[in-house]
């Protein structure tokens, strides 16, 4: 399903349910509220926003509609924090103004002051977003989304709109928005990747306020099921040398249905991005990764946040008072496969801080059911669980229920691929394409598979081979799955079989 933008006034009229916080401090812990994953307090969330470290807190601004638990009037939510792993839930940062609704968009710390918000010495942090102007939308002009200015000289905690926004105004373009900006130092300028339709367009600018056009890149290239979204664009190192990698999510088109990101890997010189390969890669082959991008600031460290939800049926999924979760922080780096640079994601050090004790076991033989659950006790909410497994077996891993409710998690040998089964997972029937298997190919030829799985109350993320295989998926069983099996048909031995649980201590946002 294509996702339709609706002007403020419609919305007005269909009366959005909102749900007051009061309502939810006396609450129970809500079923599927995830224990180790940002959700805002309340209310609905997409895209993140705005990432950017500065003075030792990591800022995460989020699209956000304060009202409402489906998509409305969008906001830049904020939250901030000092690990990337416990969040304090802020004021909202930016609302909607004549100009517009606040659609996706990036932030910068201004060091040198090139923009002239700073005053006397402080530095400024800059926010570069799309303003969605509804108003525009339904004239037909195709002209309504123009790109905008906001700073901070409080670090981050208000923001003041530039008075000569739009800086980047539409020339024509029905979906013009998503800049993600930063500082190119060889040039000694800022580049904004910006969605344009059906391609990137790369911008430059000596002050974020003044931009022109460099080049575009990807009418012809990769995946086209649907808008390009979301880009952002940034160098990683590899073996001493440096290449480009450029994410553009799309909607829909994704491997498995609906939402993903794709990524290129290629040069760019600060003016053209140009690829080494024209293959479509997926950055993540699971249904809920979407609109991932990079922290500003983070100095060597590339990391990424996603929407763990799905157009496809965000708005649909059975929450109550919020709707959606944000995924694990991410590290990124490259990997050569067969003379090619591939995307690796690998969960951030900083979640470490959550690990309780862990239970090893060595060499465990797997043949038809091995049931985890004795060693491991009950409580399988959330956890962190590592093995390795010869790839020449097959295997699954098992997250269950006494409702029969299964989440299975494997590799499938025959197709050389991982795959996650959420047909039978609990609550699937809110939207027909939820209860799906979904699956991703392996990109290795290494005899040994090593898995990584993080595992919440209604999230799995599955990081094979080093992170070259990555698979996000929510599910919403009846009851918690409370019991974990290890499953193969043909047999097989698992090495360093770790289950760490990771402590529910941090109701994440609340
Ligand atoms: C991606 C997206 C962006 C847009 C925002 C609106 O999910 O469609 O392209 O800026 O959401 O909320």
């Amino acid at each position: 399903m294509q996702k339709i933008f609706i002007s403020l006034a419609v919305l007005a009229s269909m009366g959005q349910n909102t749900f007051g916080q009061a309502n939810l401090s006396n609450a129970k812990p809500e079923q599927y509220r995830p224990q180790f994953h940002f959700t805002p307090k309340a209310h609905w969330m997409n895209d993140p926003n705005g990432m950017v470290y500065f003075k030792g807190t990591y800022h995460l601004f989020f699209q956000y509609h304060p009202t409402g638990t489906t998509w409305g009037p969008m906001h830049w939510g904020h939250t901030t924090s000092k690990d990337m792993v416990h969040w304090q839930e802020q004021p909202i940062a930016l609302y909607p103004d004549s100009l517009g609704m606040i659609f996706s968009g990036s932030a910068v710390v201004d060091r040198d002051n090139t923009s002239g918000f700073g005053k006397n010495g402080q530095t400024p942090l800059v926010a570069i977003f799309t303003h969605h102007n509804a108003r525009l939308e339904k004239e037909k002009t195709g002209k309504f989304q123009y790109q905008s200015l906001a700073y901070s000289l409080d670090e981050g905690k208000t923001w003041t709109k530039y008075a000569g926004n739009p800086v980047l105004p539409n020339p024509g373009i029905t979906d013009f928005r998503d800049p993600k900006v930063r500082w190119y130092e060889p040039r000694k300028k800022w580049i904004m990747t910006l969605a344009t339709k059906d391609h990137i367009t790369f911008y430059s600018s000596p002050n974020l306020k003044r931009w022109t056009k460099e080049s575009e890149f990807g009418n012809n290239v990769g995946a086209h099921g649907g808008v390009w979204e979301c880009p952002d664009l940034f160098p990683l190192d590899y073996n001493g040398r440096k290449a480009w990698v450029l994410l553009v999510s799309i909607n829909p088109g994704g491997p498995n249905g609906g939402s993903a990101t794709q990524y290129f890997v290629g040069d760019f010189d600060g003016s053209q991005f140009k690829p080494f390969s024209t293959e479509t890669k997926w950055m993540d082959y699971g249904t809920d990764n979407y609109a991932g991008v990079t922290f500003s600031n983070t100095g060597t460290r590339t990391v990424l946040i996603g929407w763990m939800s799905n157009w496809q049926y965000a708005e649909k999924v059975p929450t109550n008072t919020w709707r959606s979760a944000t995924t694990v922080p991410r590290e990124l780096g490259l990997k050569e496969v067969n003379n090619q640079l591939l995307l690796t994601s690998t969960p951030v050090k900083e979640l470490d801080e959550l690990n309780g004790k862990t239970t090893t076991l060595n060499n465990v033989t797997v043949k038809g059911q091995y049931d985890l659950t004795a060693k491991i006790g009950s409580k399988a909410e959330s956890f962190k669980l590592t093995l390795s497994a010869p790839a020449a077996n097959d295997f699954s891993i098992v997250l269950a229920n006494e409702q029969n409710n299964e989440l299975v998690i494997g590799y499938d040998k025959a197709h050389n691929a991982f795959f996650i089964n959420r047909t039978k997972s609990g609550k699937i029937d809110f939207e027909k394409g939820f209860g799906k298997r979904h699956s991703a190919p392996r990109l290795t030829t290494d005899s040994q598979i090593s898995l990584t799985l993080l595992v919440d109350a209604a999230s799995v993320e599955l990081f094979a081979d080093g992170g070259l295989t990555v698979m996000t998926d929510i599910f919403f069983p009846d009851k918690a799955m409370t019991k974990l099996f290890i499953k193969s048909a043909t047999g097989v031995s698992i090495k360093d079989l770790k289950f760490t649980p990771l402590t529910p201590s941090v109701l994440a946002g609340l």
